[in-house]
C-alpha cells in the first residue's frame, strides 16, 4: 500500500484533493470508507483531539486496519486540530499517519518551536506533520446565523506563512483564507479569498502542499479554483455531522418505538456516504488509488 506522501504529492501533480472526513462515531467511518472503495478514491479520516478522545485513539487505528484490510484501499488517518505537544505525540505513538499542529493561538515562535519539537518526535517514522499559520475561526458544531466577517488579522500573511515554512518545515501548510468551521444558514459560506491564497504560493513556492479547512459550505468553484491552486487536502466535519445527526433523528422520530441500533443507523450511516460522493467527485479523487 502506498504511503500518504505518495497521494499528496499524486494530488499535487495532477490537480486533485484527498478529502479528510471527520468522525467520532464508527458508522461515520464505516459509511466514509464504504463510499471510498465505491469510489476507488484514497481517504483521510480526521479526528479532532476531543472527537478521537471519545473515539479512543488506537481504537481509530485498529478499526482503521480492519477496513483498510476488508475494503483493500489506502485508508489514512489525521489528528486535525492537535493543540497539546503531549497528546498529538500520543497520536503518533498510536499510529496515526498525520498530525495536524494547530498553534495559531501562539506567537509564531512559539508555533514554530512546538512545530520542531513534534518533528524531532516522528523523527523517521512515516507520519506526515501538517502546521497552520493564520487563525480559522468558528466551530464545526452548528449552523450560524449571523455573518461570517473575516477579520483581515486572522488571514495568512504570506511573509509569516514563508517564515514558518523556512524555520519549521511541516510537511503540508494549513491556510486561512476567508474558510471558516461550520456553515452559515443560508448553507453557502462567503467566497474564499483567492486572491490571498496567490500571494502565500508565490511567498512559498510552488511545492508546498496546502490544506483547507472548513470545507463544508464552501462555494464549489472555490473549492476548485482552490484547488487549482495547489491545495492537496480538504477538511469535511460540519456536512457530515449535519447528515448523520438529521438522519438520526428522523429515524428516530419515524418510529418512537424503534430500539434497534442496526435498522436506525442505516440511514445515518448512508448519508454519510452520500456527503462523502459529493466531496470526492467536487475534489477530484475518483479512481486515484
Ligand atoms: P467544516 O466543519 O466547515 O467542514 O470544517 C472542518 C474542518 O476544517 C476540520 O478541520
Amino acid at each position: 500500500m502506498k504511503n500518504l506522501k505518495h497521494y499528496f504529492q499524486k494530488a499535487q501533480k495532477e490537480g486533485w484533493a484527498m478529502a479528510q472526513i471527520n468522525f467520532s462515531e464508527l458508522n461515520q467511518m464505516k459509511g466514509a470508507c464504504a463510499c471510498a472503495k465505491e469510489m476507488n478514491s484514497p481517504i483521510l479520516l480526521g479526528t479532532s483531539e476531543s472527537e478521537s478522545k471519545f473515539f479512543g485513539l488506537e481504537e481509530a487505528v485498529a478499526l482503521r486496519n480492519v477496513l483498510q484490510k476488508r475494503l483493500a484501499i489506502p485508508i489514512f488517518l489525521n489528528l486535525d486540530h492537535g493543540k497539546d505537544v503531549e497528546y498529538i505525540r500520543k497520536a503518533i505513538d498510536a499510529g496515526y499517519d498525520m498530525v495536524h499542529y494547530d498553534g495559531s493561538k501562539h506567537p509564531l515562535t512559539e508555533n514554530i518551536k512546538n512545530l520542531r519539537t513534534l518533528k524531532k518526535h516522528i523523527g523517521w517514522k512515516d507520519v506526515l506533520i501538517e502546521g497552520e499559520v493564520g487563525r480559522i475561526g468558528n466551530e464545526s458544531s452548528r449552523l450560524y446565523n449571523e455573518k461570517f466577517m473575516i477579520n483581515e488579522d486572522d488571514l495568512t500573511k504570506p511573509e509569516e506563512a514563508q517564515k514558518y515554512m523556512n524555520d519549521a518545515k511541516p510537511d503540508l501548510l494549513a491556510v486561512s483564507i476567508g474558510n471558516f468551521h461550520g456553515i452559515e444558514a443560508s448553507g453557502i459560506d462567503p467566497n474564499l479569498r483567492l486572491d490571498r491564497l496567490d500571494e502565500i504560493r508565490e511567498k512559498i513556492g510552488k511545492n508546498v502542499p496546502i490544506v483547507l479547512h472548513g470545507g463544508s459550505g464552501t462555494p464549489e468553484d472555490d473549492i476548485r479554483n482552490a484547488i487549482k491552486r495547489g491545495i492537496v487536502k480538504i477538511n469535511v466535519n460540519t456536512e457530515v455531522r449535519l447528515a448523520f445527526t438529521g438522519n438520526l433523528r428522523r429515524a428516530l422520530s419515524a418510529d418512537p418505538e424503534e430500539i434497534v441500533p442496526y435498522k436506525y443507523l442505516v440511514e445515518p450511516q448512508k448519508s454519510v456516504s452520500r456527503v462523502t460522493k459529493a466531496k470526492i467527485k467536487l475534489f477530484g479523487s475518483e479512481g486515484k488509488i
